[in-house]
């Protein structure tokens, strides 16, 4: 059994070089590299310690933790750094994995079952998952039986992202037939499925993505009734084509300027659901937006943000649903697979130059 944990340096290398083709500032790329390397370097980790199961890592979920974690040097997750070492290495690459029990000391994660946890980005780890495990945003889960369906899907539609769609939008937008629902980062793995749920209750669905081909998958593959390249399109142009007396719900990836656009153009009593903020996920301060406070209040407009980990005692009703809809055909799916663990950073800054349609993955 290796430890994982030693294999961070060579991958953090490794990302730099990607970070750097995103032209990323230089001396702040260095520096947190640096600081991450140095602490990997000085961390021992006693891998024994209330072993529980061993994981093989078959698939793996590319995320923007890391980017958050190298980029945003001052906020939230370098205090958890300067608290607790350790904890910080395992969730410096928080991105989740889909693995396979090879070995198992919990009666509740028998070997050959398999789990999804946050064990960031390795190929095989010991994981304590007993009732009382510490855990970092969700505690490992067992993978139900998908039948015929990918594994990796429980990285995707039919796992957090999935459960981001379903109840972000049905809880917190509470979409109703005949309204108009506008999503951002449509043709991501969160987006892709909330404009195909928000459709199944009958709403017009409108996408912004960032490439004419993901707006032609949207339309023509996924049944979105509009779909806009926020690259080469005004957003309020477009929303005034699309949507011309408002829009009802917005499902936001994205934030920025977009997002001040989208909510500028909603209808009275219009419902907001704060997902993600990927355009300002690479800044090094907090970018710049028109302000939206005076829609706001004359639209009489609620806006709330929501982690996933709200539903986390409702997962198996909302993958229950999303699985039906998969196998009924009524949800369709992507995924961006990258083949081989070492080219996870050429998949996660692929992933953040928009190169994923749907859920982006790394078969390890
Ligand atoms: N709150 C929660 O509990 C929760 C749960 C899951 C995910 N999230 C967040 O939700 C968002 C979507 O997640 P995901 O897994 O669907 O993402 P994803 O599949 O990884 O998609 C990321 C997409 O974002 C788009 N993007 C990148 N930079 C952008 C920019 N500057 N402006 C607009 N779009 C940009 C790119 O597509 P384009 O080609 O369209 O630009 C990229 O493919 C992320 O921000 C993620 O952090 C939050």
């Amino acid at each position: 059994m290796r430890d994982a944990c030693k294999e961070i340096p060579d991958l953090v290398q490794s990302l730099a070089g990607e970070m750097q083709k995103l032209q990323i500032s230089q001396a702040r790329l260095e520096d947190n590299v640096q600081t991450l390397t140095n602490r990997v370097d000085n961390v021992e980790i006693d891998t024994r310690k209330s072993i529980d199961a061993y994981l093989e890592v078959q698939a793996q979920k590319v995320e923007k933790e890391l980017n958050e974690w190298l980029e945003v040097k001052d906020r939230e997750i370098s205090a958890k750094i300067e608290s607790d070492v350790k904890t910080v290495v395992e969730q410096a690459t928080a991105a989740a994995s889909v693995a396979r029990v090879v070995e198992s000391r919990a009666a509740d994660f028998p070997v050959g079952r398999h789990v999804v946890g946050y064990w960031g980005w390795r190929d095989r780890t010991v994981a304590d998952v007993g009732p009382d495990a510490p855990y970092f945003m969700s505690p490992a889960m067992l993978v139900p039986d998908l039948g015929e369906l990918p594994l990796s899907l429980s990285l995707g539609v039919l796992g957090m992202p999935g459960i981001s769609a379903y109840f972000g939008l049905l809880e917190v937008c509470k979409p109703k037939e005949g309204e108009v629902a506008v999503v951002s980062g449509a043709a991501g793995a969160v987006g892709s499925i909330v404009g195909q749920i928000a459709r199944l209750k009958w709403c017009k669905v409108i996408g912004f993505a960032g490439s004419d081909a993901k707006v032609k998958w949207l339309k023509e593959e996924l049944g979105f009734h509009h779909a806009f390249n926020y690259k080469t399109n005004d957003v309020t142009e477009a929303l005034k084509q699309a949507a011309p007396d408002g829009v009802d719900v917005y499902f936001d990836n994205v934030g920025g300027e977009l997002s001040s656009a989208v909510v500028n153009s909603m209808r009275e009593w219009g419902r907001i659901s704060v997902c993600g903020s990927i355009s300002g996920y690479n800044e090094s301060s907090l970018p710049k937006a028109t302000i939206i406070q005076p829609a706001a209040i004359y639209k009489q407009l609620r806006m709330e943000g929501f982690l996933y980990s709200r539903w986390h005692d409702r997962w198996e009703e909302g993958i229950t649903q999303l699985t039906q809809w998969v196998r009924e055909g009524k949800i369709k799916y992507c995924e961006t697979v990258t083949e081989g663990f070492q080219n996870t950073p050429k998949a996660f800054a692929g992933m953040l130059q928009g190169d994923n349609l749907g859920k982006a993955v790394v078969k390890v």
